[in-house]
């Protein structure tokens, strides 16, 4: 039976020690892992991906890979090398920062680059150990753009999909990588390739042409005679989940405890992961500009700040922690009262019992990222606002703010006009806050995260359809009869011949397809029988053609029907 394989970086399901020194299994932060479950979960399906740490004990590793087994899960164990190198090096310190408009943090190292490889190839080969034939691969995000040339070179028929999880950059920005031809074939190894906003798909596009020199016809690429498609697949949330949390008795029970500690005051709510692309220093001066312009809410309004750890081995990501942490203690130092604290932050993460309730109890989101692939934060924000009051902040930087379009879009580096939207959404009427709400609601309803997986998969199943149906056919004994025996008996025969690929082998190297003696052969003696009528088409130039094929008595149309030159040389 076909089966889907997932294959990512991270697994769905995290494994912590616990201070017993036991093996934990814990969901890893992110829709992903909720939106796919119904996928993987299925059957024989599988899921391919690092269980995120490091194992030093044959022992712990074995029993690890059995209970993720029993779940469908593959683990790809990493060593420390390959940690440092493929994940916090390659793929955080040199795709995270270029991809996402921060190049002045890339590294450039080829030490980087070679785990990468070794890596991605890692990670194909325990795919290649499962592939049975008609099964689906759906590979995701930057740490694994090598992945699907790699498969295809393997397995020239197989099913591969590719999505982003992150921006694509604009060329100018993506050129600067070394790697950047690399990255490009390997992900056009794939038959589908999706990202989360038309511009993504824009930019890459534009890299794909200017890098590769391959253009291409409403997001349909011609890669070696095979098509890759492209397209925009905004990722949704699990909406029902968020909801249904949001209005569960215990959720509620939080949101009373947390409020009585806060007392009677506004709420914003910040919620990321620690990150430079998430403008976090930048959000926080913001508030300490709101409250020096508006003293009026000095005691009034809170900001409660959750910044998840992440990358902690990371250079950049370390400085940033030392920088939020000096924001938030001057901010509270130069407000703060005895009954009052401006910011509570907790560096940290929460379970998503506690994230509803903040999520609920909070009069303001703000979802301020320099730059975000879609940013789920915001969109369960508003899944959980049940009664249909909160205003969402929401930087135009974020792919989410290309459907939520009723949140109050902002320019991040605007400090001033972000100032404005904090004043605005705390003295929004409830009606329009409403209005709003609804109708962020009902897209975020529709577009879930379930929308997403079948749009996708239903999609990537089209294009391999295509791919087969389009495939060239080996005639059989009868059909070839058929033929022979038509060209026999027709009185005028008009044959249209394709150069790359039917005349010659297909072949990227100009020199390696000039046409041989046995070719000139059989087309001088084609074109010497009076019943024939020859016309040789073609992409390649007139002069190339010209050259190779001018002196034979044959029509040409070169450069894909710009130029047509019959028998007589017009
Ligand atoms: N999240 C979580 N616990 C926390 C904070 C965040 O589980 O304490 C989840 C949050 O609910 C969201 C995800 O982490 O689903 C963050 O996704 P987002 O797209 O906003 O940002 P990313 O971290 O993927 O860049
Ligand atoms: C973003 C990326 C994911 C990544 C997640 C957490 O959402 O798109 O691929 O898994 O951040 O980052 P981490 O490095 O902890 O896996």
């Amino acid at each position: 039976m076909s089966r889907t394989i997932i294959v990512s970086n991270r697994l769905p399901v995290k494994v912590v020690k616990n201070d017993k020194d036991e093996l934990e299994y814990r969901p890893s932060e992110g829709g992903l892992a909720t939106g796919l479950s119904s996928v993987y979960k299925q059957g024989d399906n599988l899921w391919v991906g690092w269980p995120g740490r490091y194992f030093n004990r044959p022992e712990k590793q074995k029993e690890a890979r059995k209970a993720l087994e029993s779940q469908n899960m593959r683990p790809v164990f990493l060593s420390k090398e390959e940690i440092k190198l493929y994940y916090e090096g390659f793929s955080n310190e040199t795709l995270w920062p270029t991809f996402h408009y921060f190049n002045q943090n890339a590294l450039y190292k080829k030490s980087y680059w070679e785990a990468y490889e070794e890596v991605n190839q890692k990670f194909c080969d325990e795919i290649l150990k499962e592939l049975n034939p008609g099964d689906k691969i759906w590979v995701h995000d930057y740490q694994l753009m090598l992945v699907p040339k790699m498969i295809r070179d393997k397995n020239p028929d197989v099913s591969v999909g590719f999505f982003l999880h992150i921006p694509f950059p604009s060329f100018e920005v993506f050129r600067l990588l070394p790697w950047r031809r690399e990255l490009l074939d390997g992900v056009l190894g794939s038959d589908l390739i999706g990202f989360h906003t038309y511009d993504d798909m824009r930019h890459f596009l534009s890299a794909v042409s200017r890098i590769c020199y391959i253009s291409n016809q409403q997001g349909h690429i011609l890669k070696d005679r095979r098509t890759v498609v492209t397209d925009s697949f905004p990722i949704g949330i699990d909406y029902d989940k968020y909801a249904s949390q949001a209005a569960h008795p215990q959720t509620l029970r939080r949101e009373v405890k947390y409020r009585t500690s806060l007392g009677n005051q506004k709420l914003m709510l910040s919620i990321d992961r620690l990150d430079y692309s998430k403008g976090i220093p930048a959000r926080l001066e913001i508030f300490d500009i709101f409250l020096s312009k508006y003293p009026e809410y000095l005691g009034k309004v809170s900001l409660l700040m959750v910044v998840v750890p992440s990358r902690d081995e990371v250079e950049k990501y370390k400085d940033l922690k030392e920088e939020v942490d000096l924001l938030v203690g001057r901010i509270n130092g130069k407000y703060g009262t005895v009954n009052w604290t401006p910011i509570h932050y907790f560096y940290r993460s929460f379970p998503l019992e506690d994230l509803s309730a903040f999520y609920r109890m909070a009069d303001v989101a703000m979802v301020t990222p320099m730059r975000d692939g879609m940013n789920l934060v915001c969109k369960e924000y508003v899944a959980s606002k049940l009664d249909q009051q909160g205003v969402l902040i929401l930087s135009e930087m974020a792919g989410a703010s290309k459907e939520l379009s009723d949140a109050l879009i902002v320019n991040p580096n605007d400090k001033h006009e972000v100032v404005g939207a904090i004043y605005k959404a705390l003295n929004m009427p409830e009606d329009e806050q409403q209005r709003h709400m609804e109708i962020m609601q009902k897209t975020l309803k529709k577009y879930n995260i379930h929308h997403w997986v079948n749009l996708f998969l239903t999609r990537l199943e089209d294009v391999a359809r295509k791919r087969s149906e389009q495939s060239t056919k080996v005639l059989d004994d009868e059909a070839e009869g058929e033929i022979i025996e038509d060209f026999n008996t027709a009185k005028k025969r008009l044959l249209f011949l394709d150069y790359d690929g039917t005349l010659v082998p297909f072949d990227s190297d100009p020199q390696a397809v000039a046409p041989g003696d046995e070719l000139l052969g059989i087309l001088e003696k084609l074109a010497a029988n009076d019943q024939n009528h020859v016309v040789i088409i073609s992409g390649r130039d007139k002069t190339t053609l010209g050259k190779w094929l001018g002196h034979l008595d044959v029509d040409f149309i070169a450069e894909h029907g710009v130029w047509l030159k019959d028998r007589k040389g017009d």
